[in-house]
């Protein structure tokens, strides 16, 4: 049971995984402009901002000590202040041309605000351990394979070195989120223990990842088109 649940999980989230994203393909192929792959770090820099909410959220409504422990250790290195990992974000789009506050007070694209508001309607709505899967299968277990794809075309077609510390953002992310999304696993199985809870978990996750994917479109349709929103012409 518990091997074909998170089978099921990451099937789910695999439907709509933001590594098969077009806007990726560009990315990885180098056919982007520095300054439209900054596009994709201004909007995720207003996702997570809200996504480290939803874990502090969590963090406050889950009872269970293991999981509050992971959830606490993700938000503290979050939140290094050595290194914060918002401040990773805002030194790669500086490195694209932006300034800072040019990424702070960047305007919202829709279909980000949607995922914004999608996660905030989610986690009040649902139990935490379904809240848990689909904040951690559904979207934080996503970057390492999106990042993949990503950081080798850094090197090889926007001329970064590999240790260069304006890209420390997605070369860190490949690790880090492993660890996170392998937590998230274990979580997810222990606490959905009911039918129920499985299967809103599951479903949290599938619904997680398509919000991520459609947010990846709208910054694809800025990025490349120049259209702030989706009106048919
Ligand atoms: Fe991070």
């Amino acid at each position: 049971m518990a091997k074909s649940f998170l089978k099921e999980l990451k099937a789910a989230r695999d439907e709509w995984h933001s590594m098969n994203h077009p806007f990726i393909d560009l990315w990885e192929q180098g056919k982007l402009t520095k300054k439209q792959t900054a596009v994709y770090v201004v909007q995720h820099y207003h996702f997570v901002t809200d996504y480290l909410n939803w874990l502090a959220y969590l963090w406050a409504t889950c009872p269970e000590k293991d999981v509050k422990d992971s959830i606490l250790d993700n938000l503290k290195e979050e939140e290094d202040p050595d290194d914060r990992h918002l401040e990773m974000l805002i030194d790669y789009a500086k490195a694209c041309g932006l300034k800072r506050g040019d990424v702070i007070n960047a305007k919202v694209l829709p279909w980000t605000e949607a995922l914004k508001d999608w996660g905030w309607r989610f986690i009040y709505q649902n139990p935490w351990p379904v809240s848990c899967a689909a904040l951690m299968i559904g979207l934080e277990s996503q970057p390492p394979q999106i990042y993949t794809r990503v950081v080798p075309s850094l090197h090889n077609n926007y001329g970064w070195d590999p240790g260069d510390p304006k890209i420390r953002f997605f070369r860190g992310h490949i690790a880090a989120d492993e660890i996170h999304s392998a937590r998230g696993f274990q979580m997810t199985a222990k606490y959905c223990n009911t039918p129920e809870l499985r299967r809103a978990a599951i479903e949290g996750v599938r619904t997680a990842a398509r919000k991520r994917w459609n947010h990846m479109n709208g910054l694809y349709r800025f990025a490349v088109h120049g259209k702030s929103d989706d009106t048919p012409e």
